[in-house]
């Protein structure tokens, strides 16, 4: 079994964690509402070619991912309890896994066309890739190499928070509103990996 010392992580870190993780709990409980049908429902997301079935899978997938992904980093409940970050561990994989699927399908049916369906699509084949990778290291108990591959596919799973955390700031901004989600494509995790990958440098 590989180990590393961690680190204890600071209070600027642990505030960026914990905001994460909150809106990450916000937004994966809004999106439910797309699994009963209620509330508002985006009409171009509805309008998207592939809509159904697979909005409802990736959906399904997705959220229960970013539901539970945050707890997954937080050490005393990982160390006190392994077999409930195990279990839980489980249950994120198979989100990911359904939702990048769902994702994936859905992609090239987007309708802000193929600049959009590219990064939705690239998007997923990364997230799919992390997370698998991040699977098969904890059941081969290389756990520096897991805390690493969960940390990148923890960071994808935020896309849907800083997805809409732009869609919120784009009116501000003159910009077409197609072109700007088209241009949120591809920012709503391309950044999100980098600062991943400039975290697991200094960690
Ligand atoms: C990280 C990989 C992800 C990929 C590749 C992906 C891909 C997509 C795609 C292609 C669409 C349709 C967009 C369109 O038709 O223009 C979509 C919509 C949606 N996705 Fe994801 N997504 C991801 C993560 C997530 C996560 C983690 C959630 C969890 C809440 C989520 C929830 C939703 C919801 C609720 C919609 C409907 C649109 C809305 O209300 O804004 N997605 N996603």
């Amino acid at each position: 079994m590989t180990t590393q010392a961690m680190r204890p992580m600071r209070w600027p870190g642990r505030l960026w964690w914990g905001l994460a993780g909150l809106l990450s709990l916000l937004v994966a409980v809004f999106s439910y509402r797309y699994l009963a049908g209620v509330g508002p429902l985006a009409p171009n997301v509805l309008a998207n070619t592939f809509a159904a079935p697979w909005l409802i899978v990736h959906v399904a997938g997705a959220a229960t991912a970013l539901l539970i992904g945050s707890f997954q980093f937080i050490g005393p409940l990982r160390r006190r309890v392994p077999v409930a970050h195990r279990w839980t561990g489980r249950v994120y994989a198979v989100g990911c896994l359904v939702g990048g699927v769902g994702g994936l399908m859905l992609a090239p049916g987007s309708t802000a066309g193929p600049v959009a369906a590219a990064g939705f699509a690239v998007l997923a084949m990364f997230w799919l890739t992390t997370t698998t990778l991040g699977w098969r290291t904890a059941v081969a108990r290389d756990f520096v190499a897991h805390r690493r591959w969960m940390i990148r596919s923890w960071a994808l799973t935020l896309a849907a928070v800083t997805l809409r955390l732009y869609m919120v700031g784009t009116p501000l901004i003159p910009v077409d509103p197609v072109d700007g989600y088209r241009a949120i494509a591809w920012l709503c995790w391309v950044p999100n990996l980098l600062i991943a990958e400039l975290y697991l440098r200094r960690a």
